[in-house]
């Protein structure tokens, strides 16, 4: 069983309006990929101001397919953050491509962009920036990298619902953006996911590529998977998007009134925003000394944190297939040392707000 908290970490938000939508969904009989679906992509479409949205069963296939419609295959190389969720690496894997990691900026936990052309080999065909806990990367110069050497760009929007970079929203910087729409994100359909794109050509490639790789029933072009939506989820997306600035906002309240306080205490190492951004904050992560000892004092207190992310390209599997051993990303394995994911989620109550600060200050030795 999972354990009781007297904060937890993440909670969607979801009410009547959200069961009511599947309610008539279950009552339709319609429950695979129908109306729903294509209404749904069609608001996110206009939500991130791109022309084309293509709904997905969740966000890691939503890379994946994004990777395979790109031609992404047997020894091309895939550059990514380590300081991600595993997934953002493991699609370059289902491709036969080997994910190259690079490391990123201290301030912000996202892609370094000085970092990124050294990487640049002739095996290299695509980029994914992961916009960390819904601050978009610096994409300006990660763009001129791609227009130089011919890469395609995936944004890992996965956590950036929202999130803009100089008046742009995520999803409509590279290529290709893809979110998720995992229950601890700033909008939810259970699991689910989508792609962005501007690109007739290759939104048509994923589009059959999603359901069999058919341009017709019965008819296979091209090989494909079935990586459909359902309606279910198309219904709860709708509704969960008509209320996604609201939710957005409240987040950006909630971590105005965490820097204020936080920052006071001596230690704390509050997000730092780059001002070119609209910090979303599907993540609130600070930075802390002693990392596990206050971690393990809050979690004692009541307080669920988490650490996003251990390194990928240290996890027992990319060790045994890579020969990783540590050191090789020394800003990834710094930030994994000391950073901390406290309690962040639309509706978060001020009294345990205040809970999280007054434990986090203890935990701090400064009260
Ligand atoms: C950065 C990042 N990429 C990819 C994913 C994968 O999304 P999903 O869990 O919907 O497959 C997630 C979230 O879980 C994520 O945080």
């Amino acid at each position: 069983m999972d354990r009781e908290y007297t904060v937890q970490l993440a909670n969607p938000y979801l009410d009547e309006e959200d069961a009511r939508a599947v309610y008539e969904v279950v009552k339709s009989g319609r429950l695979s990929q129908g109306p729903k679906v294509e209404e749904f992509e069609k608001r996110f479409a206009d939500y991130v101001g791109v022309k084309h949205a293509i709904a997905v069963f969740n966000g890691t296939v939503a890379l994946h397919l994004c990777l395979a419609a790109m031609d992404v295959g047997p020894g091309d190389e895939v550059i990514v953050p380590s300081f991600s969720f595993v997934a953002t690496a493991n699609v370059a894997i289902y491709q036969n491509a080997k994910p190259v990691f690079c490391d990123i900026k201290l301030d912000t936990y996202n892609l370094d962009p000085n970092g990124i052309e050294s990487q640049v080999t002739s095996k290299t065909k695509t980029i994914i920036p992961v916009h960390y806990g819904g601050q978009t990367v610096d994409m300006a110069p990660i763009m001129e990298i791609a227009e130089k050497y011919d890469l395609t760009v995936v944004e890992d929007a996965a956590e950036a619902h929202g999130s803009t970079y100089r008046g742009e929203k995520a999803g409509a910087l590279g290529d290709t953006g893809c979110f998720s729409f995992y229950p601890n994100k700033n909008m939810t359909t259970g699991e689910g996911g989508i792609i962005t794109t501007d690109n007739d050509e290759l939104a048509e490639r994923i589009r059959i590529m999603r359901s069999h790789g058919q341009d017709r029933r019965y008819h296979h072009i091209l090989l494909g998977y079935n990586y459909r939506m359902t309606e279910l989820q198309a219904a709860l997306g709708i509704v969960q998007l008509n209320r996604l600035e609201e939710s957005v906002e409240g987040r950006i309240e909630i971590a105005r009134l965490y820097s204020e306080e936080l920052s006071s205490i001596k230690g704390v190492i509050t997000p730092f925003v780059r001002p070119e951004n609209r910090h979303t904050y599907m993540l609130y992560t600070v930075r802390v000394p002693n990392r596990d000892r206050v971690r393990a004092y809050l979690e004692e207190s009541g307080v669920e944190t988490r650490i996003a992310f251990p390194p990928i390209h240290l996890q027992p599997l990319y060790r045994e297939l890579y020969g990783y051993k540590g050191g090789e990303l020394p800003v990834t394995e710094e930030a994994a040392s000391s950073v901390l994911s406290i309690p962040m989620y639309y509706g978060l109550e001020e009294e345990k707000q205040d809970f999280v600060v007054n434990h986090l200050r203890k935990a701090m030795g400064s009260s």
